[in-house]
């Protein structure tokens, strides 16, 4: 757990950011730091295991999950948190085996929090079981979004209509943390009854994935099938019900896929 103390001690200081694909994706040199330190360690321990990682995407890596055991990592979820000292922020890590997630990961580095699940095994924080919450009824659900990288106008336009529809269906709130994986612990810790978001990564769902299926959630596509973790969309909720009405509430952003850039 060495990369906990860097994020830590680097969340203080000054950082060296650069942008990806919009002037609202960032990256620090922490991001590549920590990524290259679990890639490393984690290699050294299984060599034949392949990896799906955030920075190296970025750099060109192909984001293909293929039959073979993959390690799926975002180095530090709610980077632009993280560079501006807002303390939301986590690691994730997630592990697929002939395309199934098996198990996830997330730290939420400064409160301490361990966020794991494993399939048929349950989920915990800090070792107490995760329950979703039980709602159905859009009118009384507290719902969690992100707003994804792009600030074109026809995407920030589709983003708040979307926003605008759940208001509209009088959910008791909306809220953006800068962290889709803490947004989904939320989510599985029955402090926010659904989630959805168009233009996240398959490093931010895979962990998570596990996580709220294991606390009893529903993990589904944006049009209401099966998951598909290089969609870059995705509604969770504590119940099938709740995740359908989210779904059919929004209209799709379209982000394209991971496994096409
Ligand atoms: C991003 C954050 C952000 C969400 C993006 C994610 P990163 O991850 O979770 O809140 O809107 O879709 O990709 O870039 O900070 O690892």
């Amino acid at each position: 757990m060495v990369f906990y103390y860097i994020i830590r001690k680097a969340l203080t200081e000054e950082k060296r950011v650069s942008t990806k694909t919009s002037a609202a994706d960032l990256v620090t040199e922490t991001d590549h730091l920590v990524e290259d330190l679990i890639i490393s360690e984690l290699r050294e321990r299984f060599p034949s295991h392949r990896f799906i990682a955030e920075e190296a995407a970025a750099s060109g890596a192909k984001c293909v999950l293929t039959h073979s055991p993959t390690w799926i990592i975002d180095p530090i979820d709610g980077t632009c948190n993280f560079v501006h000292r807002f303390p939301t922020v986590a690691v994730s890590i997630g592990f697929a085996v002939r395309q199934e997630l098996e198990f996830g990961v997330i730290y939420h580095c400064t409160e301490e929090r361990l966020y794991t699940g494993r399939r048929g095994r349950g989920a915990f924080c800090n070792g107490q079981r995760l329950r979703v919450s039980g709602e159905t009824d859009l009118s009384k659900a507290l719902v969690l979004t992100e707003i994804g990288p792009r600030r074109d106008p026809a995407t920030l336009k589709l983003f708040l209509s979307n926003m605008e529809q759940l208001l509209h269906a009088k959910a008791h709130g909306v809220r953006v943390i800068g962290s889709s994986t803490l947004a989904l612990c939320h989510l599985a810790s029955g402090a926010a009854d659904a989630y959805y978001q168009f233009g996240l990564h398959c490093w931010d769902l895979a962990a998570a994935t596990v996580i709220i299926r294991e606390a009893g959630g529903i993990v589904i596509d944006t049009s209401g099938g099966p998951l598909d973790l290089m969609a870059c969309r995705v509604v969770a909720a504590g119940t099938r019900e709740m995740a359908m009405l989210i779904a059919q509430a929004l209209q799709t952003i379209n982000y394209g896929r991971d496994d096409e850039k």
